[in-house]
């Protein structure tokens, strides 16, 4: 099978890598560059596991070949934390309103809300819900992930948090 460069920029890095036509993002990002934040749950778009962002969008990397992606920029779990090696506020709130339990859904689930909250900084509980409907949590029952949510608004709007997780 031919073979071919693509360019990347993963988590601020750029990056080549050699990929198969049919390679998979997902594939290609846990197992050609060593990210394994990024789960792979169905690999048939239902679960939200394998998401990252992706110029801005939130992409389920198992449904976008890796040849798809030439010249993009993604970010994944890994490259969540600030700049000063300090959890970001997602991360942080997911810590703290108790938004994981098994944990596997938890890097797409954090990787969508870091998108859902560019595109809407102040989401009401009903938008985090709608937000976050393609990403499956078999665990939680979603009532912390969305509190984590609004902990992580709440943080960088500035604003005091003040829920209490359940
Ligand atoms: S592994 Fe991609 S959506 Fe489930
Ligand atoms: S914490 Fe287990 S699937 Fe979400």
């Amino acid at each position: 099978m031919a073979k071919r460069n693509v360019a990347l920029t993963v988590n601020g890095r750029a990056q080549t890598v050699e990929v198969e036509d049919r390679e998979l993002l997902i594939h290609v990002l846990r197992e050609k560059l060593g990210l394994t934040g990024p789960h792979i749950g169905c690999e048939t778009s239902h679960c939200g596991a394998c998401t990252v962002d992706l110029d801005g969008r939130s992409v389920k990397s198992c449904t976008v070949f890796a040849v798809q992606a030439e010249g993009g920029k993604i970010v994944t779990i890994e490259g969540m934390a600030n700049a000063d090696g300090t959890l970001h506020a997602l991360q942080e709130g997911f810590r703290e309103m108790h938004g994981l339990q098994c944990g596997f859904c938890t890097p797409g689930m954090i990787t969508r809300a870091y998108r859902l909250l560019q595109e809407n900084p102040n989401p009401s509980e009903e938008e985090i819900r709608w937000g976050i409907s393609g990403n499956l949590c078999r665990c939680t029952g979603y009532q912390n992930i969305v509190k984590a949510i609004r902990y992580a608004a709440d943080k960088l709007s500035g604003a005091g948090v003040k829920e209490a997780a359940e």
